[in-house]
């Protein structure tokens, strides 16, 4: 039975009713779809804090229990347990693959993830101290100009092949970017590795020498990209979804993702935390940094801290928390960094201000540290998040092809500019 909600506009001295929708779970949505045709006025909804964007059956999050499942799996058995191209799977056609469709996958990812030699060539024309996140920009949309002419995106067959070859070259392409910022020569994939396993090898590995890759490591670097993979209508998604509502390329679209992820406020987070931690320097200056964090006439806010939808705790931060000391110990390394982190985690949580205010440490605060552990440089960080993310961002731009074409998304505005006047005569 439809349910509705009454609205009085009070301004117009109206009264409509309109229909409530439900979900499988979360709050439910009022469908305001019809209210400026037939109410002539606008909701106002700046930063979206109350507004469903669209329907979506693929990752759900609760921000007040902490919970975040991919298609109705918890995060934390699925990192725990899962391999990320199985989660890939899962997240782009919805169940858990059996070990036959696993193989084929795997051999579908396999067959894409090498990169076209000219390809390789567009690195040359950045400088080489290029961030990876830049670079990544302009290889992901260049890539639009290899697969755009024979590209049907009415064809769902071809959409599936087009996200595949995202997911399949993105490690490349991220691992790429950190080789030629160094002036190593480009390495490329070795098959028999998992695909976390692979992106250490083409990270870390030397032409001239085997590189060995060590099973803790790539376990953690699985777990890293399986937390990463989804996170419902975030602002980058949000971007691809609406880049891909024109009809877009996908590989414009995802780089569209790219660039939202880069800001600091949102997959830019990790490298900000290891900044500011090298800002803070030494556990004495750690409450000098509180002390700015609290003052409202410091934009100085502590990275890592806080999140538009867990108000109670982040469950990534826990699987990541753990896997972060697993790596420290096997590793049995010795940063001050990476104490002074600690320190400040304990000062934060126990801080009223912080307490109030509901600001946890999220994934991004233990994911700088592990990744820093893990010897990645700091300016990788968001290219390894933006790999991770490409999974859920081709899923989502799947999910609204495979919907139907409900037009572009084009929001509107509450014009606050000058009315109407004349070009004066001169
Ligand atoms: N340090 C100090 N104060 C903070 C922080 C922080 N990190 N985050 C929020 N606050 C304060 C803010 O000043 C405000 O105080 P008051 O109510 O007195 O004005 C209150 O907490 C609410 O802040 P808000 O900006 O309204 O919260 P938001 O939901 O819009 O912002 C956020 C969420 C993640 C952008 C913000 O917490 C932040 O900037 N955190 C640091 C950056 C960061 O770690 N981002 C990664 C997010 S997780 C990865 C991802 O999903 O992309």
């Amino acid at each position: 039975m439809t349910r509705y909600v009454t609205a009085s506009i009070t301004k117009k001295k109206t009264e409509g009713v309109l229909p409530v929708m439900e979900g499988t779970m979360g709050p439910d949505a009022v469908d305001i779809t019809s209210m400026y045709s037939q109410q002539g006025i606008l909701a106002f909804d700046p930063g979206f804090r109350s507004t469903a964007s669209c329907q979506s059956a693929i990752t759900f999050v609760d921000g007040e229990k902490g919970i975040l499942l991919y298609r109705g799996y918890p995060i934390e058995q699925l990192a725990e347990k899962a391999s990320y191209l199985e989660v890939v799977y899962l997240l782009m056609f919805g169940e858990l693959p059996t070990q036959e469709e696993m193989d084929i996958f795997r051999q579908r990812v396999t067959h894409f993830n090498m990169l076209h030699e000219q390809v390789l060539d567009f690195y040359k024309g950045f400088r080489r101290d290029a961030h990876p996140m830049a670079v990544m920009v302009g290889v992901v949309g260049a890539l639009s100009a290899f697969y755009h002419d024979h590209m049907d995106i009415n064809d769902p067959e071809q959409r599936i092949n087009a996200a595949i070859r995202l997911v399949a070259k993105m490690p490349m392409i991220a691992a790429s970017s950190y080789n030629y910022n160094i002036g190593a020569p480009h390495r490329y994939p070795r098959n028999a590795l998992g695909y976390g396993a692979n992106f250490l090898h083409m990270m870390f590995g030397m032409p001239s020498e085997d590189y060995v890759v060590e099973p803790v490591l790539a376990r953690a670097m699985e777990s890293i990209f399986i937390l990463h993979a989804d996170h419902e209508q975030n602002a980058s998604t949000s971007t691809v979804r609406l880049a891909a509502s024109s009809g877009a390329n996908p590989f414009a679209c995802i780089a569209a993702g790219i660039a939202s992820l880069w800001g600091p406020a949102h997959g830019g987070a990790n490298e900000a935390v290891l900044s500011m931690l090298g800002e803070i320097g030494s556990v004495k200056n750690i409450p000098k940094a509180i002390a700015r964090a609290k003052d409202k006439n410091d934009s100085f806010r502590l990275m890592g801290f806080g999140h538009r939808v867990y108000k109670n705790f982040d469950p990534r931060s826990r699987v990541i928390q753990k896997t972060a000391r697993e790596v420290l110990d096997y590793l049995g390394t010795d940063d001050p960094m990476l104490e002074i982190a600690m320190r400040l985690e304990e000062i934060a949580l126990s801080d009223e201000y912080f307490i109030e205010r509901k600001l946890y440490p999220n994934v991004d605060f233990y994911s700088g540290i592990l990744l820093k552990a893990m010897k990645f440089p700091t300016t990788m960080f968001t290219a390894i998040f933006a790999l991770a993310r490409t999974s859920g961002w081709v899923s989502q731009w799947l999910e609204l092809h495979n919907q139907g074409n409900h037009g572009i998304d084009r929001p509107r505005q509450l014009y606050v500019g000058k009315p109407t006047r004349d070009y004066p005569n001169k």
